[in-house]
């Protein structure tokens, strides 16, 4: 099949590429290069340095002819969505509108979507299940829902078909250790440089981690198996930040210091999903328990 995969410069949208690739796809990749890198492109995808925002995007998507469109590029930092709202809704909502357009007009077979828990704001019910009440509560998770609601729109009104993926914590090699989400990428590269990291609120929040190897099978499955409407792609386990830096600590045999800081607008006290419904379509689940992902995670940033 030949595959659009957007974002596939940055972190998860690169490991997807590969993954596609090793099964025999033809990928070409779109990323405008704003967070992603060059050196993230895998060998035998093709790049195309173009905004999903652009007429110049939308052009590209008619002339290709793709098979299929699996999209990952967004503007994912929760505190510049406080501060820049307008930039975050004109990147995942309008670009993504652009691309479901285009992907019905131009006869794309199937549309995969990188979606986020923050949809749901507060968790109240743990671990959420697909109708968990939706209350986002930063622009971030506002953009990605109103993207969700324009892809369900093109679904059920158009009869587009589109798998829209919600990912809890996603983390791993390649990640960006300067970014603000990614609190293993940010505290390994801290820890490696003997810099003192910040812990914000008292690290007892929780949060649902997911490896970004298990992320790239859940797209394999989803390319496959094509599920209709929207899945929570999650590990269903838990664990505190101030868990993930005593692993941390021990994978590197350290004693490095943490100092907590102000909480952070907009980020939920406890984070953890349900992928029951999308183990149930695909037979995918996650393999990667978080120590083993943590040892593989600081084996790649010892290495870079
Ligand atoms: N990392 C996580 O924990 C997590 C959790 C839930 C959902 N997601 C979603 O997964 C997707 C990928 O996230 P990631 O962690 O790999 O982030 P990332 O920043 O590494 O990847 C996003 C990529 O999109 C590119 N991009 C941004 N704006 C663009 C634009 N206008 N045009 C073209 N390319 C553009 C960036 O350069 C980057 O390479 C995003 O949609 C994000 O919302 C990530």
């Amino acid at each position: 099949m030949k595959i659009l995969v957007t974002g596939g410069a940055g972190f998860i949208g690169s490991h997807i590429a590969e993954t596609y690739l090793e099964d025999g796809h033809e990928v070409v990749i779109v990323d405008d290069l704003s967070m992603g890198k060059l050196q993230n492109v895998p060998n035998g995808a093709r790049f195309e340095n173009l905004d999903v925002n652009s007429d110049e995007f939308v052009q590209f998507i008619f002339n290709e002819h793709f098979d299929v469109i699996n999209h990952h590029a967004a503007h994912m930092e929760l505190r510049v969505s406080v501060e820049k709202p307008v930039h975050d809704a004109s990147v995942n909502i309008i670009g993504s509108l652009r691309l479901l357009e285009a992907a019905r007009r131009s006869g794309v077979q199937h549309v995969i979507l990188a979606s986020t828990t923050a949809v749901l704001g507060e968790f109240v019910d743990l671990p959420a299940t697909e109708d968990h009440p939706v209350r986002p509560i930063a622009p971030y998770g506002v953009s990605k829902r109103a993207m969700e609601l324009y892809a369900e729109y093109e679904r059920l009104v158009h009869g587009l078909s589109v798998t829209i993926l919600r990912y809890t914590n996603v983390y791993g090699p390649r990640q960006n250790p300067n970014g603000e989400s990614g609190v293993i990428a940010i505290f390994l590269e801290k820890f490696l440089q003997g810099a003192i990291p910040t812990i914000h609120g008292d690290g007892l929040q929780e949060r649902d981690y997911l490896h970004v190897y298990d992320v790239a099978c859940a797209n394999r499955a989803a390319l496959i198996a094509r599920p209709q409407g929207i899945y929570h792609v999650c590990s269903d386990s838990k664990a505190s930040v101030n868990e993930v830096v005593d692993m941390l600590r021990e994978t590197l045999g350290t004693d490095s210091k943490v100092v907590y800081g102000p909480a952070k607008a907009g980020d939920p006290a406890r984070t953890r999903g349900s992928h029951k419904a999308f183990t149930e379509a695909t037979q995918w689940r996650p393999s990667t328990s978080l120590k083993e992902g943590i040892q593989e995670t600081a084996k790649w940033f010892q290495a870079k």
